[in-house]
């Protein structure tokens, strides 16, 4: 992150990705993202790298996860890479410098054309009874200067944090932040879309229950999904045990079972970014399939590098394309 900064700052960057990402916009939640290609929360931990992503040719960088107050994250080491499966365990625990700090991050990126979404949590010592208090501090601040705020309810570093995926706890705290959004809309003129961000490790019963509550409270998207708890891929590499979420290649058949299920309950009506896994253009192409309008990656970015990112915005409008003709061509 320090030398893609630097190579932004003295002007390398933009000279050596001048053929950037196809551009081939689409609309989604209202924002016209430059293509579907997202890079995922958690590595633009700060938000102070946006301009340099973005010259990479991602349409869409999630910044965070923030808080409301800043904090160090878990001891390290906290990520752990098992090179042979492209995946990674990682439990950071939101570190982070605290959500003004991102959004004064945010303010100062110049350059960047597509859409920064801003994902929120709550402190690890807020009990969950508050967390409320937690995302709402976090969405007015976001608001301003946000495409699209991501409520975090999925990080399986954070204690207690997927509980508030109950249905009634969600349904809770959806009702809260759609009525702050209202005002706040009001307030600055404009709507900023909600996501909420789900967790791989879900029943069929739990999505049924949660796509119901989605519908009924409004949300203007769903991130599907987070890092798994489920080591039944990897449990031949010998940090398979390390606690924490596991990401990359492994998750991608779980986290397309829960994309589609959602797809399947929301019926179109809510537009999903679908995110788990992909590490080439033909696992991007099944997630269009099972129903994500847009998606994002992160741990085969770590292992490919920027390459992946235009070749997937090269090569998904055709997936759409081929998609919508029911005719797989890749
Ligand atoms: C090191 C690391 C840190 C992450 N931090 C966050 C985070 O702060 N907030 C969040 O919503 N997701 C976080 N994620 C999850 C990713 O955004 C993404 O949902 C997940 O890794 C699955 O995508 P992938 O298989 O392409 O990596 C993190 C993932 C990794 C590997």
């Amino acid at each position: 992150m320090v030398a893609l900064r630097s190579a932004e700052k003295c002007g390398v960057l933009g000279l050596i990705s001048r053929d950037g990402a196809a551009a081939a916009p689409v609309e989604v939640m209202g924002l016209k993202f430059p293509n579907r290609v997202g890079l995922a929360a958690g590595l633009d931990k700060d938000g102070d790298t946006i301009d340099a992503l973005g010259r990479l040719g991602f349409g869409c960088v999630e910044i965070g996860t923030f808080t409301p107050r800043p904090q160090g994250g878990n001891p390290q080491p906290r990520v752990f890479r098992l090179i042979p499966h492209e995946a990674i365990i990682n439990r950071m625990g939101f570190n982070n410098p605290g959500i003004d700090a991102g959004v004064a991050n945010v303010r100062k990126s110049k350059t960047y054309r597509g859409i920064v979404g801003i994902n929120i949590g709550k402190n690890k010592d807020t009990p969950n009874e508050n967390a409320a208090d937690d995302f709402l501090a976090c969405l007015r601040q976001a608001y301003p200067v946000a495409g699209y705020i991501a409520v975090n309810l999925s990080s399986p570093n954070t204690p207690g944090l997927r509980d508030l995926q109950g249905a009634e706890a969600s349904a809770r705290l959806l009702d809260i932040l759609k009525t702050e959004q209202l005002k706040l809309a009001a307030e600055h003129g404009k709507h900023v879309p909600l996501v909420f961000k789900v967790a791989p490790d879900l029943d069929d019963a739990h999505i049924r229950d949660l796509a119901r509550v989605f519908l009924d409270g409004g949300l203007d998207g769903l991130i599907a999904t987070n890092t798994t708890l489920d080591r039944a891929a990897v449990l031949d590499h010998p940090r398979a045990d390390e606690a924490g979420g596991l990401s990359g290649r492994p998750l991608l058949q779980k986290s397309n079972e829960v994309l589609r299920a959602f797809a399947s309950h929301l019926g179109g009506r809510i537009p999903i970014i679908g995110v788990g896994g992909i590490s080439s253009p033909e696992d991007a192409r099944e997630k269009i399939q099972a129903g994500a309008a847009l998606v994002q990656i992160y741990t085969a970015f770590i292992y490919h590098g920027p390459k992946l990112v235009r070749d997937l915005a090269r090569l998904l409008p055709l997936v759409v394309l081929t998609c919508l003709c029911g005719n797989a061509l890749l």
